[in-house]
């Protein structure tokens, strides 16, 4: 994108009130910008269609079309454009409505040229994020096999860029992030659109096995390496040749394991358990935790060589109570996901309280927990119902409800 900015931008502003679309449209030209203006939808969808738009700044209620309507047929013709929703009725609910339909921000009546001039730059700095995360996701597509990563916040669009940047090395990253943020996505994510993508993907839990479990399974065996062995086995690492191998929940390693894991990462080589033969592999190693290895390794805990030899890039996902504008989109994400393998309709709605509840609550288990509470909302549906009410929602979350919303209490009752 270039790198100007203002300059050569085109906003299309669709707004019934001639003075707004005068006064929007002298102080944006004066600045640069090509700014086109419509009196209704239909008239800002044919400029729409025949220009480029940059920016999106609509009123929410206009005689032909409301904002919510028109900015979803922009996005269209034009997907990475950034949609601003003025409101006179400045409900907040409104807003959240509109945003869940993929406005970036909105503005109340009356507005200030100031605020008006803050919000399209940042619209602006915005809409460059998701014009390369729509590059990046085509990119990508062809090579994720299950699930793609949703959510298009600054913070997750950071990742995006690491994931991007690295996925074709054999460096390897460590993935931090408290559980459930997704560190095993961005692992798939890492091999599936790495040139390995078409040899193994090998996952071990480290935390699941006791620590001479783990080293027969990661080293693999020798026939009677030990009561039991009776044919020689393979470890993980053999069977990840070529491929990755994904170490979940690293910080829970033992000492003894951390020595054979760093000669592993220093030499890619090592023998299986009982066995006096080197093996030799090739393999991009990804290590994931949600601990504080740093404290651990001030602890003595874990080792700092080894440390340092996982750390060569590091990814960390934030926790979904950091980027709540990435909420909608996997709300989204998990309907449509979990109506498919539950064989059931697809809810439809989310009804503005429960937009609210899903907006203030804290989200301690990440976007895991948010997958269950939608699932669960779309497995209990009873017949009939299209739209999620706040009483579908998990305890926690209903009592999320900020307390000027909850206090009608009229949501709690299925319409
Ligand atoms: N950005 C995302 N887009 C879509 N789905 C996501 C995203 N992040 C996480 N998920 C889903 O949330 C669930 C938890 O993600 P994942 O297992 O990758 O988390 P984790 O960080 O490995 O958790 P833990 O630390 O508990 O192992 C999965 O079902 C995953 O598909
Ligand atoms: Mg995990």
């Amino acid at each position: 994108m270039s790198q100007n900015g203002a300059a050569g931008s085109t906003i299309l502003v669709a707004d019934d009130e001639p003075n707004i679309r005068r006064v929007i449209e002298a102080m944006f030209s004066k600045e640069g910008y090509s700014v086109l203006t419509a009196e209704n939808g239909k008239r800002a969808l044919a400029l729409a269609s025949g220009n480029p738009v940059d920016v999106l700044i609509s009123d929410l209620i206009m005689p032909d079309m409301n904002g919510v309507e028109l900015l979803q047929k922009v996005k269209q013709l034009h997907p990475s454009c950034a949609a601003i929703i003025v409101t006179a009725y400045g409900t907040i609910k409104s807003a959240v409505e509109a945003m869940r339909y993929g406005a970036y921000t909105y503005l109340q009546k009356p507005f200030d040229m100031d605020e008006v001039r803050v919000v399209v730059k940042k619209a602006l700095e915005h809409r460059t994020l998701v014009a390369e995360n729509i590059e990046l996701k085509q990119q990508l597509k062809t090579n994720y096999k299950v699930d793609s990563m949703v959510g298009s916040s600054g913070k997750m669009q950071d990742v995006y860029k690491v994931i991007e940047r690295v996925a074709d090395t054999r460096a390897t990253v460590l993935i931090r992030g408290e559980s459930g943020t997704g560190k095993e996505l961005v692992a798939r994510a890492l091999h599936f659109s790495s040139a390995r993508a078409s040899k193994p993907l090998v996952a071990v839990s480290c935390a699941a096995l006791p620590e001479t479990l783990l080293e027969s399974e990661l080293f693999g065996y020798e026939k009677n390496a030990f009561t039991g062995a009776v044919a020689a086995k393979a470890g993980r690492f053999e069977m990840a040749n070529q491929g990755t191998l994904f170490l979940d929940e690293i910080g829970d390693i033992t000492p003894a394991t951390q020595i054979k894991l760093l000669r592993v990462v220093q030499e890619w080589e090592f023998e299986r358990i009982g066995g006096t033969k080197t093996v030799k592999v090739d393999v991009r190693l990804i290590a994931a935790t949600n601990k504080d290895l740093e404290k651990q390794v001030e602890e003595e805990k874990f080792r700092q060589d080894l440390y340092y030899r996982l750390n060569i890039v590091s990814i960390f996902l934030p926790p979904l109570r950091d980027r709540p504008e990435d909420i909608p989109s996997l709300v989204e994400h998990f309907l449509v996901k979990s109506a498919k393998i539950n064989n059931r309709p697809k809810l439809k709605k989310v009804h503005p309280d429960t937009w609210q509840s899903l907006q203030a609550y804290r989200w301690p288990g990440n976007v895991r927990e948010l997958e269950n509470a939608v699932e669960r909302a779309v497995v209990l549906a009873d017949p009939g119902v299209d739209t999620i009410t706040p009483d579908m929602m998990p305890m926690p979350v209903q009592a999320a409800m900020p307390a000027a919303a909850s206090a009608g209490g009229k949501h709690n009752k299925k319409e």
